[in-house]
Formats: structure tokens, C-alpha cells, sequence
């Protein structure tokens, strides 16, 4: 799920991105977010290193108000960092302008929420073909990038219907189309099961490892360990630092030897 139309180098200013094959497509090195509101300075995330491959598939785990969504938010460009640097794709976001920041976002970047955040008085086919409107794409493109992305989620027969009238397991099916719609280099998930019912949610799910088996480098919250599985790997972070990085092979691999595999509950430091 490559960019092919160079956008991105333009819009990061020229310089050359590109991973190489050992260079991460996604790169935190120190990072801290720090939120003052009135009088109180809340850490959300603390001094934050993080490697994310290209078609990695990494789960992020960690109690309520931990700093989940805080980092999906700066992985995303919603938000940056108070201290440290984030390189995307080898170029560091930190000196771009919000109009660049808002391109590479439309462009690189797939957003699925819990919530759906479908737009009620559009269509589904309006919804999915959004991203690419703003991007002033011509019609007939959107409309066959569109109907791929929504045969890809197995939702081509509702188009003409409003996301009010599907169950929320199609909605997030569409949401899925829409992010994925636009080509991104990456797909970030914040609980996107967190809404559905078991049998919707594994739907989601399977759809996200078919999309990674695909190549998607995708990013994914999620309190539910059934759904952590479905990654190769899982982040777990508790008061805004990583305490734990472990590959859900090998857990598994421990497991079937007999191995009780504790998931840390505190941070280490
Ligand atoms: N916009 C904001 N303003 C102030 N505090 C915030 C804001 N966003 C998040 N926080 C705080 O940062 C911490 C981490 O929040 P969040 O990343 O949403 O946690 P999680 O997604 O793991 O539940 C929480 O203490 C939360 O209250
Ligand atoms: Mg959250």
C-alpha cells in the first residue's frame, strides 16, 4: 500500500522518504505529549521510542487513559508531539506546515475510529469517495477507486443507503473502505470493535488481517486480547510509557509449550 504519485515528497518538502528495507516507516524517537488544561499538566505519553515496519500489523494495549489514542493521534499528524521527533517514511514531520500536514494526512494515512465518524447526509458511496474528492481527483477515477475499496468490504450493494440505515457492523465496513480508499501507507484503528457486537467485531477484524495480509501496514487500539491476537505483535503501554513489546508468535509459541505468558500490568520504571 505504497504511495506511487509522489505526492508525499512533495509535500514533505522535497526530501527524498522511502524506507529502504531496514529503515522503520514509522519512527518515535523521545516523544512526550504533555495537555495543560487550567492547572493541570497531564503526561499522556512519556519519552516514547517506537519502530514501525512497513507492513507491520502491531496492536496497542493498555488501561483507560494510558495514552492510547493520544499516540494514534500523533502517528495520524491530528496532533504533535511537545517534545521529541517523529519521522515518517525517513522525512521528520516536525517542520511542516498545517496544510502539508493535512495533505500527507488525505494522502498516507487511513483512520478508522470506534465511533464510525461516517458523514449522515452523505451516501456511503459520498463517504468513501470523500478523501478523494478533496483531493480533486477527477470523477471517473473516484468512482472506480471507490466501488473497489467498497467490493473489498463487500459493501458494493449498498451504496445508495445512509449510514443510518445499516447495522454498525456495515457501517464500520464502509469506514474501513474509506480509509483504505485512498491507498494510505498506513491504516490507524482506535478500537474499532469497540462499538460492535462479537460476531460484527470479528468481521472487522478479519477484514483488517486480510488487508494487512495484503501488505497494509497497520496500527490498531485495542482493549479486547481476542483482537490484540490478530496482530503480530502488541504494544502494551500503562501511564503514557511503553512497558512492553512482544510478538504474539511467540506468545503463542510459549503458550503451546505450556508457558504462562503474564501481560505486564505496571510500568517497569
Ligand atoms: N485534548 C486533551 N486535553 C487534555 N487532556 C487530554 C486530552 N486528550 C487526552 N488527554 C488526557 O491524556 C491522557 C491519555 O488519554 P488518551 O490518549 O485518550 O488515553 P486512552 O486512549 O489510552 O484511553 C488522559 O489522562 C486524558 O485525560
Ligand atoms: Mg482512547
Amino acid at each position: 500500500m505504497r504511495a506511487t504519485d509522489g505526492a508525499k515528497e512533495e509535500a514533505m518538502d522535497g526530501t527524498s522518504g522511502g524506507t529502504n528495507g531496514t529503515a522503520a516507516l514509522i519512527e518515535l524517537t523521545g516523544v512526550s505529549k504533555i495537555f495543560h488544561t487550567d492547572e493541570i499538566e497531564t503526561h499522556a505519553l512519556s519519552e516514547v521510542d517506537l519502530q514501525i515496519g512497513e507492513g507491520e500489523f502491531l496492536s496497542i494495549a493498555g488501561p483507560s487513559g494510558c495514552g492510547k489514542s493520544t499516540l494514534l493521534s500523533l502517528l495520524g499528524l491530528l496532533d504533535s508531539p511537545t517534545e521529541g521527533e517523529y519521522v515518517l517514511d525517513g522525512s521528520p514531520v516536525s517542520g511542516l506546515s498545517g496544510s502539508q500536514r493535512a495533505t500527507i494526512r488525505n494522502r498516507h494515512i487511513g483512520f478508522i475510529f470506534q465511533a464510525f465518524n461516517l458523514i449522515g447526509d452523505l451516501t456511503v458511496f459520498e463517504n468513501v469517495e470523500l478523501p478523494l474528492t478533496y483531493r480533486g481527483m477527477a470523477a471517473a477515477e473516484r468512482k472506480e477507486r471507490a466501488m473497489k475499496a467498497l467490493e473489498r468490504v463487500d459493501m458494493p450493494h449498498r451504496i445508495k443507503h445512509y449510514p443510518s440505515q445499516l447495522s454498525g457492523g456495515q457501517q464500520q465496513r464502509v469506514a474501513v473502505a474509506r480509509a483504505v480508499v485512498g491507498d494510505p501507507l498506513i491504516l490507524l484503528a482506535d478500537e474499532p470493535t469497540g462499538n460492535l457486537d462479537s460476531s460484527n467485531g470479528e468481521a472487522v477484524m478479519n477484514l483488517l488481517a486480510e488487508l494487512h495480509g495484503d501488505g497494509a501496514t497497520i496500527c490498531m487500539v485495542t482493549h479486547d486480547p481476542r483482537y490484540a491476537d490478530f496482530a503480530e505483535s502488541t504494544l502494551h503501554l500503562f501511564d503514557g510509557r511503553i512497558v512492553d513489546r512482544r510478538s504474539n508468535g511467540a506468545t503463542r509459541e510459549l503458550q503451546a509449550h505450556g508457558y504462562e505468558v503474564v501481560t505486564p500490568e505496571r510500568t517497569l520504571s
